[in-house]
């Protein structure tokens, strides 16, 4: 069966997670940050995503924007950096308007006109996904904006990978599920998508019962061979037979 519909993990697939720690250290006054930014970054995602794990398999769902704040305590705290408050209130809001990934708006725009559906499927909360989404200017180029505030629990519990299938009338197997994420893709296919690993910082595969279907290195190779290219409507059809009749 042809793929109809591109489902986007957000954080770290179509927005560059780093982006706040790398933005915040080119400031000016930001001399300790600068040396560490790249631990920073790296301790505040590990934590925000060991967080939403543990979250969601202790049923203590809460919003992502908390367990974002929680995750940056910790990894100022680790860096040596907690007394600096005005620090991380500058991170914190840096967070709402992350970097997309260069090569995001013309990917979404290539699919857009193949025809195909595409919707973002995150961990995020709504106001989080909107503000990141409006910021890197790609709202026209989705479909929908899916957030685990619809089933309150995060990824990878498969509520959340069915959230897809209530949003869009479509088979799993019409689904192409993308993400930078190792063990979200893996789960989305447990779950039953065709899924693509981005795997951005050549990073070895998880060792999970599921595999990706394809691995890429950024989003530009999504593989256009998978994606149906639309019928043509009637009146093309009929054009087009009109033409060979000529
Ligand atoms: C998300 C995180 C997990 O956007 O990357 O769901």
């Amino acid at each position: 069966m042809t793929i109809r519909t591109c489902i986007f993990d957000a954080y770290g697939t179509l927005f560059d997670v780093t982006a706040a720690a790398r933005e915040c250290a080119e400031e000016p006054g930001r001399g300790k940050l600068k040396e560490c930014w790249q631990r920073l970054a790296s301790d505040w995602r590990l934590k925000q995503l060991q967080y939403s794990w543990i979250r969601a398999i202790t049923n203590s769902h809460t919003d992502f924007w908390e367990v974002t704040k929680d995750s940056l305590d910790f990894a100022l705290e680790a860096n040596n950096l907690s007394d600096d408050q005005e620090l991380r209130e500058r991170l914190l809001s840096l967070y709402w308007s992350l970097e997309s990934y260069p090569e995001v708006p013309e990917v979404l725009e290539n699919l857009k006109s193949n025809k195909l559906e595409t919707a973002i499927l995150s961990n995020g909360s709504r106001e989080m996904l909107d503000s990141a989404v409006q910021s890197a200017k790609i709202s026209e180029l989705l479909d929908k904006i899916l957030s685990v505030d619809q089933v309150k629990i995060f990824k990878p519990d498969f509520r959340v990978y069915n959230l897809v299938l209530e949003s869009f009338t479509r088979d799993k197997n019409e689904i192409l599920f993308v993400s930078s994420n190792g063990w979200d893709v893996a789960s989305a296919a447990g779950f039953g998508f065709k899924s693509v690993w981005v795997n951005r910082n050549s990073e070895p595969i998880d060792r999970l019962p599921w595999k990706p279907k394809h691995v890429l290195t950024n989003l530009t190779d999504i593989p256009l061979s998978l994606i149906h290219i639309s019928e043509p409507t009637r009146q093309e059809a009929i054009s087009y037979a009109v033409f060979c009749l000529k």
